[in-house]
């Protein structure tokens, strides 16, 4: 039997091959514990509670783990999100790549912003007598201690409250577990459940029946040691002798497998009736963005997709919806933009103007609501949240009794 699904299985069929071929993560049932106290507690306290995916999934090349295949997100949709939907009063499960952006922490994590660059040794006191101690107390520097205190007590009311539980994971099977459970384990929430599904999730993997046990050798070994390596065109690691090259090194020729889109079971079966899915959709072309998000949202028949572009997608998102108005931008204003090495304003307001004709409306903004102004600008989540939240509000009227 095959261990990987196949394009004319159901998604059913596929669900069940796929989950059938892989072990559970080691994680899964302390994970499971977790999340079904956390559950309960908010489901005794009717509130609302959104699981936040984010993060890039990796495709491990061998089962023994040394290389793998990753993506570029940094998790920062995800944790920037969840901080917002906290300030709105929900509940916070927040499923991550583990080492990604966190929620609170972001704001001084390692390569970005360093934390050691927020602090200080405490000055030595201008009094007569005051010498230069060993031991002085560490203190936050003076311009930082405004921010700092607003993060600090945000984060701390939230682990007071048990609002935000953090539960990590790296490779896509371990990714797809935890999203089964969790939304199973989310039913009793009913319609105060949101899925808010920001990760970065891979598109492609290697089957277990094809996967190396052992690290992938770069080199010819002795026949007598290379039982288990691949050596013919059949496999995926083919890696034959290069015929002109002196040396013994070998090619890598990797072939993947699409993974299956279980968004379709996400919403036909795993996530409570009347809660609320949506989903990112991250193009490159600004041709292709909402043309793929409406055919996201057609083929999962959830209730929204958000289109973003790589480059522009710190200052401009679309949503994309079922009903009327379908399609609707949401912009951070130009002059509240923040600078990003990796973003390109120039492209802002393509993806919508190709469609419309010509109308680039890369200058308008999207509702103003919650929205912050940091040093490094408007975070366009501070937008993006409260916007989700209207949307879900009248989804939960929908659905409760009159
Ligand atoms: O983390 P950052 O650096 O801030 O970047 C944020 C982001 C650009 C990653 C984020 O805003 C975003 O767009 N995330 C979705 C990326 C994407 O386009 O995913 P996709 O087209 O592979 O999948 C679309 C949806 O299908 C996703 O919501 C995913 O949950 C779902 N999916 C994907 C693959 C799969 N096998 N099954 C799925 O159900």
């Amino acid at each position: 039997m095959t261990s990987a699904p196949t394009p004319d299985m159901t998604p059913a069929e596929a669900e069940s091959v796929y989950f059938n071929n892989y072990p559970p993560p080691k994680s899964l049932p302390k994970h499971e514990a977790l999340a079904r106290a956390f559950v309960d507690y908010h489901v005794q306290a009717n509130r609302r509670l959104v699981l936040v995916t984010s993060g890039g999934t990796t495709v491990p090349l061998e089962n023994q783990t040394v290389r793998f295949i990753d993506n570029f997100s940094a998790g920062t949709r995800g944790a920037v999100s969840a901080e917002y939907f906290l300030q709105q009063g929900y509940a916070v499960i927040f499923l991550h790549r583990q080492f990604s952006l966190l929620p609170y922490s972001r704001h001084y994590s390692h390569s970005t912003n360093c934390f050691l660059d927020f602090m200080d040794e405490e000055p030595v006191p201008d009094v007569e007598g005051a010498s230069e101690s060993d031991h002085r107390p560490i203190v936050v520097r003076s311009e930082y201690q405004d921010q700092m205190r607003d993060v600090l007590r945000k984060y701390r009311y939230a682990k007071r409250n048990n609002l935000l539980l953090l539960l990590p994971f790296t490779t896509i099977s371990e990714y797809l577990f935890e999203l089964r459970s969790l939304a199973q384990l989310m039913r009793p929430l009913g319609s105060n459940a949101l899925f808010y599904l920001a990760a970065a999730v891979s598109d492609f993997f290697i089957p277990s029946d094809r996967m190396s046990e052992h690290k992938i050798q770069s080199s010819e070994l002795p026949e007598h040691l290379s039982q288990g390596q691949a050596t013919d065109g059949s496999d995926i690691y083919t890696g034959g002798l290069e015929a002109q090259q002196p040396s013994r090194s070998k090619r890598l020729v990797i072939d993947l497998d699409p993974v299956p889109k279980f968004l379709h079971r996400l919403v036909d079966g795993w996530a409570p009736d009347g809660s609320m899915v949506v989903s990112f959709k991250l193009e490159t072309d600004p041709n292709l963005l909402v043309y793929k998000a409406q055919t996201a949202l057609r083929r999962y028949a959830h209730h929204l997709v958000i289109g973003n572009l790589l480059t522009t997608r710190k200052w401009e998102v679309v949503f994309v919806t079922p009903d009327a108005p379908h399609e609707r931008w949401i912009r951070v204003p130009k002059s509240r933009r923040s600078k990003s090495i990796s973003g390109s304003e120039a492209q802002v307001g393509l993806a919508e103007a190709k469609r419309a004709g010509d109308s680039a409306s890369g200058e308008t903004s999207g509702g103003q609501q919650g929205e912050k102004t940091t040093s490094e600008g408007v975070e366009i989540e501070s937008l993006i949240i409260p916007e989700l939240v209207l949307l879900h509000s009248n989804m939960i009227a929908k659905h409760s009794p009159q």
